[in-house]
């Protein structure tokens, strides 16, 4: 069976799904910090940190792992800046302990999710797989401290890996099982899909003097399902003789801007509301597009979701979640 920890939460739930869609056994580890246990439909369920080696190793000793996604992290770029210490402790070194025990029990595959953030402020567009690697944030270098780590193992033991490097994930499961469900939020559309069902009287964007063609940021969206389909390519892909461990852009390789976003998810709700512009939120690029080509040659991984079909299904999944359909 896989092993998804943080398959509680946004992202890990929507890869537990289609795996078990596919015909993989699968065992959801998480600790339910920020995950939701309703999440969980599907797979086995354990309640464990990933912190507690003895607890991890008990896992590993009561159920047949064959490899591991691993998505258990924080993921807020804001609180990693005021709490840098709990970022390394959770995403790095609990990671350590993670493959630790992985190396103990002889288990060899790992699919790591990863992020945009590691460029940081991009040098390049579309940013590739070799712009330079340059977070700006305890988040991202968290994330590529991991990557670092996982490429001097499999140097040196029998692990394959391959990193994801998500750029925007949204939207929300098509059938409104799952989706996304942060406390407190900080993404941009389920905040506005916040002030269009009424929960929030206004949006507020962050700076509308940035290089861009309506001074609002660019950003790739992505929907969380062609991820999921991304970590079910790069399983199988792992799981192929003679394959090696590669590291991938997620993303659509096309960019949208906040107003943009805005103007979308005003028109799939059919609902207006107050937008503001406010001063810009530190770190933020101009520019984060993805090209997602490596993808596609290796993977054959292509995306197939637009951004109106991410605001829909996002939608969907925000009325249902707050009780509005
Ligand atoms: N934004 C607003 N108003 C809001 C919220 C966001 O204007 O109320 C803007 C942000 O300034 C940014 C854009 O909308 O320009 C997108 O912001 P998000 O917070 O939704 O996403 P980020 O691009 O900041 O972050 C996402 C992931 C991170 C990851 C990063 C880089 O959440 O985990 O992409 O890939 F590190």
């Amino acid at each position: 069976m896989i092993l998804i920890t943080g398959g509680a939460g946004y992202i890990g739930s929507h890869i537990n799904k289609l795996l078990n869609q596919n015909g993989y056994e699968t065992l959801v580890l998480d600790n339910l910090s920020k995950g939701h246990k309703d999440s969980v439909k599907w797979g086995e369920f354990v309640d464990c940190d990933l912190g507690d080696e003895e607890a991890l190793n008990d896992v590993f000793n009561t159920y047949d792992i064959e490899g591991v996604m691993h998505f258990a992290a924080f993921s807020s770029v804001a609180e990693s800046m005021e709490e840098p210490e709990k970022y390394f402790k959770n995403n790095f070194e609990n990671t350590l302990t993670l493959l630790k025990v992985m190396k103990e029990h002889r288990v060899y595959k790992i699919i790591f999710s990863s992020t945009a953030a590691v460029y940081g402020i991009p040098e390049e567009l579309p940013i590739t797989e070799n712009t330079l690697l340059k977070p700006i944030n305890p988040y991202g270098e968290s994330k590529l401290m991991v990557e670092n780590r996982l490429s001097d193992e499999a140097e040196f033991t029998p692990l394959k890996y391959v990193s994801l490097r998500y750029f925007n994930a949204a939207g929300a499961d098509f059938d409104c099982e799952i989706g996304e469900n942060h406390n407190p939020e900080s993404h941009l559309i389920p905040l506005v899909l916040d002030a269009a069902l009424g929960r929030r009287k206004s949006i507020s964007i962050f700076g509308d003097d940035y290089e861009t063609r309506d001074g609002t940021c660019v950003r790739d969206y992505i929907h969380v399902n062609d991820l999921a389909e991304a970590h079910l390519k790069a399983y199988q892909y792992l799981e192929q003789d003679g394959s090696v461990s590669d590291i991938f852009n997620l993303g659509n390789g096309t960019g949208f801007s906040v107003k943009e976003v805005i103007d979308v998810c005003k028109e799939v709700t059919g609902v207006d509301f107050e937008v503001k512009i406010e001063g810009r939120r530190e770190g933020d690029p101009d520019f984060l597009i993805a090209d997602a080509d490596k993808a596609w040659r290796i993977l054959k991984w292509t995306p197939k979701y637009d951004l109106n079909e991410i605001v829909e299904s996002a939608w969907a999944w925000h009325q249902k979640l707050h009780g509005k359909k």
